[in-house]
């Protein structure tokens, strides 16, 4: 007996390990070598190339693809059935010609390679009239759709969701991923660029994950769309696994490039250096070329005279030919393109004396729109990242959506080779550091105590606006004296929102690019990378400061103890001569303590520690005066050792009432200096 148990159990581990690591885990780098292992139906073929081609753009066609053994979805373990957990991730690229394809594709897991019933069109070849919602289906798909079909109660035309025995999926959510976990690029399936997706199931806590994103963007951390869902119903013991797709009236090809899948924790991670050759992408032909090709057709049977005249059309599409325009088809979906001809004529051809400013992120030049002969600001960027454009622009055109009166308006943008030009209302009193700083010149406003409150609160309430109250949560990442514009009343607007997105795609896309201004970054930016609407709140403080003090952040002018201006006053509160750093400008006007409250309002944004520094919708009740500032506000620095406040200065500090800061600051006594210094 004794000697026989270990036999028994090396037994009962190879029947394990056979039925475990039989067929569930698979990687695909492109399908040359998969014939035998998938099972192809419809119009769907591996392409000479190694592309899984599940449709061409053949109208009222299907295919489909699935693995050709089947796999256990429902594991017994110690007599209790469990779900298996399941992690897939594939690349797959749809191609359309013309302005409009369909239907879509669908990552299926079925009882049977057969799919009867399954229809074309909006059925994307996994179900069809006869069997839609029928529960004795067994059918569980993530569906890539991009039509939008009123009877399936799509929510666009450009959306992922969960099928369960139903097209009518039970839960989507448009396209897009998570740049970081409060902001949601948009983009499209159709753009005929690779897209990755990875969609993981945790059958214990019964979670289903579902991810996309452009191809080369890494996984976003946060999926798209976290679905609880119990598959037990579902799935029957031994279930297959793989892709469906059809075309309707409106027809596109769609490819899968690679496919990785397991049961058995993550799915390896696909190589996307060893991925097949790219279909072909839509044309991105200029409007004028294509009218060229046109009348070449026509040409070729046409008289002489025809040939003349497309000699002198071809002169005349030559001479505008550097106004000419590439516009690729994903353009045209987003809102408020103007036209660079009309932004080329309204700058006066981006002429120097047109010029209003130039920041880090390009000139801005004044002009005349020539159809409504509204003035406007013209950003000219130019930016050699072709990475994150396109998800940029989808941004930014949904950003234009807002409106908000402390938010600049986009009234516009353009896309020219690699120039971005975005097209913004015009601010009569320019920038708020202009107003600020700009001493010598005699002419300027100097602002007042009550202007500079003003100006504070406005960009508080635009900044509540983009963390809290627009339909998504949009942090600012670069806010900014030279950010806040002002209007014609001194009204104050930000700028700028979001521009600071486009350099974080720059380059490799697995760097983290810091973006923002020196001076204005929170601390946490340099090891966490991820701006936070806590960073926001921490630039805001600087710029309260900034107000206060008239002068910039950072002046390399002044002396050892005041170049940065954050310390300066930090130290000034320590030492109890606050009243010394106030403009001098406005430091005999009468409420000293008013202006006192606003600088302490400002160290509390500047906290060391992101979480106890204040929302955004708390610092305008203390602007405001519906909420007071604690009396005892102390500084105390995060270090247990020593209490000697100069030797301190390196360490992270918190500024609050002391008592109350034991109970409600929470990262107060947990947070290490270490652990912060180390890297969270
Ligand atoms: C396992 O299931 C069988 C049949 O359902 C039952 O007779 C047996 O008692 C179960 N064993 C345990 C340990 O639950
Ligand atoms: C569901 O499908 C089963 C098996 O195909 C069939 O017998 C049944 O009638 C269908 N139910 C409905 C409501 O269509
Ligand atoms: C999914 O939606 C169908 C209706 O389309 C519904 O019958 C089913 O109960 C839903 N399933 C879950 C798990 O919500
Ligand atoms: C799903 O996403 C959530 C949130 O990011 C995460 O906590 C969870 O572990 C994920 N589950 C799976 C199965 O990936
Ligand atoms: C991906 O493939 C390339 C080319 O075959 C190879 O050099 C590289 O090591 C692979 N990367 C990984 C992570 O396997």
């Amino acid at each position: 007996m004794f000697l026989r148990a270990p036999v028994f159990q090396f037994i009962l581990f190879l029947s394990y390990f056979w039925h475990h690591c039989s067929s569930e885990d698979f990687l695909f780098n492109g399908f040359k070598q998969a014939t035998d292992q998938l099972s192809l139906a419809g119009y769907t073929k591996i392409t000479k190339d190694g592309l899984l081609q599940l449709t061409d753009d053949t109208p009222s066609i299907l295919g489909h693809a699935f693995f050709s053994s089947p796999i256990p979805m429902i594991k017994t373990n110690k007599n209790v059935s469990e779900v298996a957990s399941f992690s897939t991730s594939f690349i797959l690229d749809i191609i359309t010609v013309g302005n409009a394809g369909g239907h879509g594709l669908t990552f299926a897991i079925v009882p049977s390679k057969e799919l009867p019933g399954a229809d074309v069109a909006t059925f994307l070849g996994l179900l069809g009239p006869t069997n839609d919602g029928n529960i004795s289906n067994h059918v569980f798909a993530v569906e890539f759709d991009h039509v939008m079909t009123i009877l399936l109660n799509d929510i666009n035309g450009n959306h992922v969701g969960v099928d369960l025995n139903s097209l009518k999926s039970n839960t989507s959510q448009e396209v897009a991923y998570y740049s970081t976990p409060t902001s949601k690029v948009a983009f499209q399936l159709e753009s005929g660029q690779p897209i990755q997706a990875w969609i993981d199931y945790d059958g214990i806590n019964k979670m289903l994950n579902i991810t996309i994103a452009p191809f080369q963007i890494p996984k976003p951390s946060r999926p798209l769309i976290s679905y609880h869902v119990d598959l037990a119903p579902i799935f029957k013991n031994e279930m297959y696994v793989g892709f469906t797709s059809s075309t309707g009236k409106l027809a596109s090809s769609h490819y899968i490039l690679a496919w990785s899948f397991s049961t058995q924790g993550l799915a390896q991670a696909i190589n996307l250096s060893r991925l097949p050759k790219f279909p072909h992408p839509p044309s991105t032909i200029t409007a004028s070329r294509s009218k060229v090709i046109k009348i070449g057709i026509l040409s070729s049977v046409a008289t002489l005279a025809v040939i003349a005249i497309l000699i002198s059309v071809s002169i005349y599409l030559w001479q505008r030919a550097k106004l000419a325009e590439t516009i690729e088809d994903w353009e045209r979906e987003h809102p408020h393109r103007l036209r660079y001809k009309d932004l080329h004529r309204a700058t006066k051809g981006f002429k120097e004396t047109e010029l209003l400013g130039s920041g880090g992120f390009g000139h801005v030049y004044k002009g005349v729109l020539p159809k409504s002969k509204e003035i406007v600001a013209v950003k000219k960027i130019s930016n050699n990242a072709k990475q994150g454009m396109r998800e940029f622009i989808a941004e930014i055109s949904s950003l234009g959506r807002m409106r908000h009166r402390n938010l600049v308006e986009l009234r516009g943008w353009c896309k020219r080779n690699q120039d971005l030009l975005l097209v913004y209302e015009f601010m009569p009193n320019g920038s708020l550091d202009a107003l600020l700083f700009n001493r010598n010149n005699k002419t300027r406003i100097i602002l007042n105590w009550e202007q500079r409150l003003n100006i504070l609160k406005g960009v508080a309430s635009g900044l509540l606006y983009l963390h809290e109250d627009w339909e998504k949560h949009v942090v600012h990442r670069d806010i900014k004296s030279s950010n806040v514009l002002l209007g014609s009343d001194l009204n104050p607007k930000l700028g700028d929102f979001g521009l600071a997105r486009l350099y974080e795609h720059d380059t490799n896309p697995h760097t983290t690019h810091i973006v923002g201004t020196l001076g204005y970054m929170a601390p946490e930016l340099s090891y966490t990378g991820q701006a936070t609407a806590s960073s926001d709140v921490f630039s805001f403080g600087v710029l309260v400061l900034e107000v206060v003090c008239g002068r910039r952040p950072i002046e390399n002018n002044a002396s050892t103890d005041e170049v940065n201006l954050l310390e300066w006053v930090r130290d000034c509160e320590v030492q109890g001569h606050l009243v010394k750093v106030i403009d001098a400008r406005i430091a005999k006007e009468c409420d000293v303590r008013e202006i006192e409250m606003v600088l302490k309002l400002g160290l509390v944004c500047c906290q060391s520690i992101a979480e106890v520094r204040p929302s955004v919708r708390q610092v305008i009740q203390y602007l405001n005066g519906t909420e007071q500032l604690p009396d005892d506000l102390k500084l105390v620095y995060l270090n247990p050792d020593s209490m000697s406040f100069a030797s301190q200065k390196p360490f992270p500090w918190l500024y609050g009432s002391v008592d109350a800061s034991r109970k409600s600051f929470p990262s107060y006594g947990t947070v290490s200096v270490g652990s912060l210094q180390g890297g969270r």
